[in-house]
């Protein structure tokens, strides 16, 4: 008898086979207990049927309680009008039974009592689905970058300095000096496009945000290429082509687990087929003011904003080309004929998700110009010596590069169509949320 996975069922009808487990439910008809297993690969029912198995198999799936781990024995059988498959047990042997009443049932709970359950929540399978769709987000975006010859090389997580900017840093103490938790990895993927081409690593980044959102955690994923030789038209073109790979790669691997979640497809599939639309930032924000937002120009997109210009979009947006002045440092000056103080743009982009999900993707072609970097650098007022090194990047064979980095969970939140980044990372982060 073969060992198997409930994913493998549909290449296993007639078959006798063996199943690792645990009881996600349980129904009984007097002669007929149903029990729906799960897993890990899967979920399935399996049938034990009185008149068909000997009276200890019996009296062991009347015994049987929610989450007990067992190994099952049984034949494998299309479901008479679905594309499901079935056990039909013939034997059960219990590993263990649990031993007290599962705390998830069928009642709602509230977002705070999943949270603190989140250790047992993760066996419920809107979060199996949704996990393992963060899976194939990862490795879609992953495969592309492999197949493109980017080598992953990851960065630091203790930092002698920020990155984008000083207000969300996380300050811990390094021996006898301070340092802080990377909010990205940035500064050294410059270093390393420099060495090694196109690069990318995928790291935590931590954000001290006050802000409660339904978007933000204070510790992320995210996967951020950096490429040497290309500019910042370039890079949108290769941020566009990552996204359509991915969500290929998702339908491919993962439509049930979409299914599962009644994610409707026709934004996704309109992603792979069309082109993404592109607003420059100033153009985003009088069409703004047109739909009816109160923003002025020089002031960051608002989530109502984002929601406001992406609602009706069933494909990403980019706005691109924003003011200096909300920016950081690194980021290389629009090529402006007539360049005034109000008018002084950066080359950087922000992807936002279809639909009102928001900020997907935040990218830049980085300044490289010695003079310059530093002129920008004394502006924002940087203890310069911390960033030596990444100054003298500049005197060396100095070439126009440009990078991004995608928010791991963002994305799943927006391919797996939830409502909240809570459920989209294992163990989530946040303002008011460190245990389990
Ligand atoms: O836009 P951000 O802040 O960009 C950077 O850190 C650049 N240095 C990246 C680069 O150029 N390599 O962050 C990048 C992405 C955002 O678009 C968003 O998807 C995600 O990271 N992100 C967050 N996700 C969850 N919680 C938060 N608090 C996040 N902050 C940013
Ligand atoms: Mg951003």
């Amino acid at each position: 008898m073969i060992t198997t996975l409930i994913r493998d069922f549909s290449k296993q009808v007639g078959q006798t086979v063996m199943v690792q487990g645990w009881v996600y439910n349980i129904r009984s008809s007097g002669k007929i207990t149903f029990l729906q297993i799960r897993d890990g690969s899967g979920f399935t029912q399996a049938i034990v049927n009185q008149a068909s198995v000997d009276p200890t198999t019996w009296q062991t799936a009347t015994q049987l309680t929610i989450e007990s781990s067992l190994t099952l024995a049984g034949t494998v059988s299309q479901h008479p009008k679905k594309q499901e498959y079935e056990l039909q047990v013939t034997a059960i042997t219990p590993i263990q039974l649990a031993t007290a009443e599962f705390p998830i049932g069928k009642k709602e709970h509230g977002p705070d009592f999943l949270l603190e359950k989140r250790h047992l929540w993760l066996r419920s399978q809107s979060q199996w689905a949704v996990l393992r769709l963060r899976h194939f987000v990862k490795t879609g975006f992953q495969d592309y970058f492999n197949n493109q010859g980017y080598i992953e090389l990851d960065t630091p997580t203790f930092t002698p300095t920020s990155c984008e900017g000083t207000s969300d840093l996380f300050e811990v103490e390094y021996f006898d000096r301070k340092a802080y938790l990377t909010q990205n990895g940035q500064l050294y993927l410059e270093a390393m496009c420099m060495a090694f081409g196109k690069v990318y690593d995928l790291c935590p980044n931590f954000r001290a945000e006050k802000s409660k959102t339904r978007k933000h955690l204070t510790e992320f994923w995210s996967l951020n290429p950096e490429i040497a030789f290309i500019d910042h038209e370039a890079s949108l073109k290769i941020q566009e082509a990552a996204i359509k790979h991915m969500l290929e790669y998702v339908l491919q691997h993962a439509r049930a687990e979409l299914a599962l979640l009644q994610r409707d497809l026709t934004d996704l599939q309109d992603t792979m087929a069309k082109p993404i639309v592109h607003y420059q930032y100033a153009e985003a924000i009088v069409e703004l003011q047109k739909r009816g937002s109160s923003i002025q120009f020089g002031e960051d997109l608002g989530a109502d904003d984002e929601v406001l210009l992406t609602a009706d979009s069933t494909v990403p947006v980019i706005v691109k080309n924003w003011p200096r002045s909300i920016k950081p440092f690194y980021m290389k000056g629009y090529p402006y004929i007539n360049k005034t103080a109000d008018h002084d743009l950066v080359l950087n982009a922000d992807v936002l998700a279809p639909r009102g999900f928001g900020e997907i993707i935040g990218g830049s072609q980085r300044e490289d110009d010695y003079e310059t970097l530093l002129a920008a650098m004394q502006a924002a007022r940087l203890p310069l010596k911390d960033f030596d090194w990444y100054l003298e990047l500049r005197k060396f064979g100095s070439v126009p590069h440009c990078g991004f980095g995608i928010g791991i969970e963002r994305m799943t939140r927006w391919v797996a169509g939830v409502h909240h980044i809570r459920e989209t990372i294992p163990f989530p982060r946040m303002i008011n949320r460190i245990t389990p």
